[in-house]
């Protein structure tokens, strides 16, 4: 199978999941419950369960704990875009290549969905901790925490707000360590979280679950400066959501500060620097063992990927 067919596979099987832990569309609430589903449906390359599950698997982890923390991790970045696309904050219409949340729900059922949405996130992990027994409690409650600080004001929320500083500096460059701030909190701090969750929920050691906070960290800066790229040269159709936001918003991003050919550049950079780091892991991993060393070789293969993905 073609790495192209593992991954549509893969990102099936996500969907799937998801779908089983979406709140029924019932009750007084309903608007806002249809609200939350409507963004979550929409589509989406869901890469952040993708990446949970992947490194659960790079670790050894068996069974099925990974799985409410695959769909709570897609909930906390699906409440990112809604909000991020808010008047407020992007003013953006469209997303998944649907209207925006807002846009179809009105303003106050987008704020309250993403609301909503990072609250169920929690509610669905707690509820897999909460009914299982010892070790993978404990190993829950773990993932748990991270899932919660690369959220918040140390992680995603910390970089959107400068983010939303920067949307305001117009005219004011920002400077590269500034920018770096933004987009090692607002973006990977996403694709860090999943690394690391689906690692300590295998039970990896907390040197290996450190090497895969480092293997977030060099994917997701590049995942951002690759969405800064493709903002600038993609289609609203190939993207499914408006291109030339950044313009719009007056913005310095990695292209304004290095052109397209120097951001492309630290694109691959970065992204060789994550795998090195992984391939160090699924070195010790294999224990020279054939079954060992394939561990961890479609995650390899997604980072590849995902630094030279169109959408
Ligand atoms: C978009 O994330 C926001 C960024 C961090 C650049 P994705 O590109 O993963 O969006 P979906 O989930 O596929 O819609
Ligand atoms: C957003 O960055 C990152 C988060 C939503 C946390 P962008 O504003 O560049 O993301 P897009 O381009 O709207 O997806
Ligand atoms: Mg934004
Ligand atoms: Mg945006
Ligand atoms: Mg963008």
């Amino acid at each position: 199978m073609s790495f192209k067919e593992k991954l549509n596979r893969k990102t099936e099987e996500v969907n799937q999941i998801l779908k089983s832990y979406l709140p029924e569309e019932k009750g007084f609430s309903e608007s806002l419950i249809r609200a939350m589903n409507y963004s979550m449906t929409a589509g989406g390359k869901r890469i952040r369960p993708i990446l949970l599950h992947e490194s659960f698997l790079l670790f050894g982890g068996e069974g099925r704990l990974d799985e409410p923390f695959m769909a709570a991790i897609e909930m906390i970045h699906t409440h990112s875009l809604i909000h991020d696309d808010l008047p407020a904050i992007d003013n953006d219409e469209y997303r998944r290549g649907k209207k925006t949340t807002h846009a179809a729900f009105g303003e106050a059922l987008g704020v309250l969905s993403g609301d909503a949405l990072l609250n169920y996130a929690y509610e669905t992990a707690l509820e897999a901790v909460c009914s299982r027994a010892a070790e993978d409690a404990l190993r829950g409650m773990n993932a748990l925490k991270i899932l919660s600080d690369k959220t918040g004001i140390y992680g995603m929320l910390g970089g959107q707000s400068v983010d939303v500083m920067n949307e305001k500096n117009q005219g004011h460059a920002l400077s590269g360590q500034e920018l770096d701030y933004i987009y090692k909190n607002k973006t990977a701090a996403l694709l860090e979280a999943p690394l690391m969750a689906g690692a300590v929920l295998a039970g990896a050691s907390r040197e290996e679950t450190a090497l895969m906070e480092q293997v977030g960290r060099y994917t997701g800066l590049a995942f951002q400066i690759q969405d800064d790229i493709l903002d600038l040269i993609s289609t609203t159709e190939e993207l499914g959501k408006p291109v030339h936001s950044d313009e719009k918003n007056q913005k310095t991003t990695y292209v304004t500060l290095c052109g397209i050919d120097g951001a492309a550049a630290q694109v691959q950079a970065l992204t060789e620097k994550a795998a090195a780091i992984l391939d160090a892991l699924m070195q010790s991993n294999c224990r020279g063992t054939a079954a060992g060393s394939e561990k961890g070789s479609f995650l390899r293969e997604l980072i590849l990927y995902m630094a030279l993905r169109k959408k």
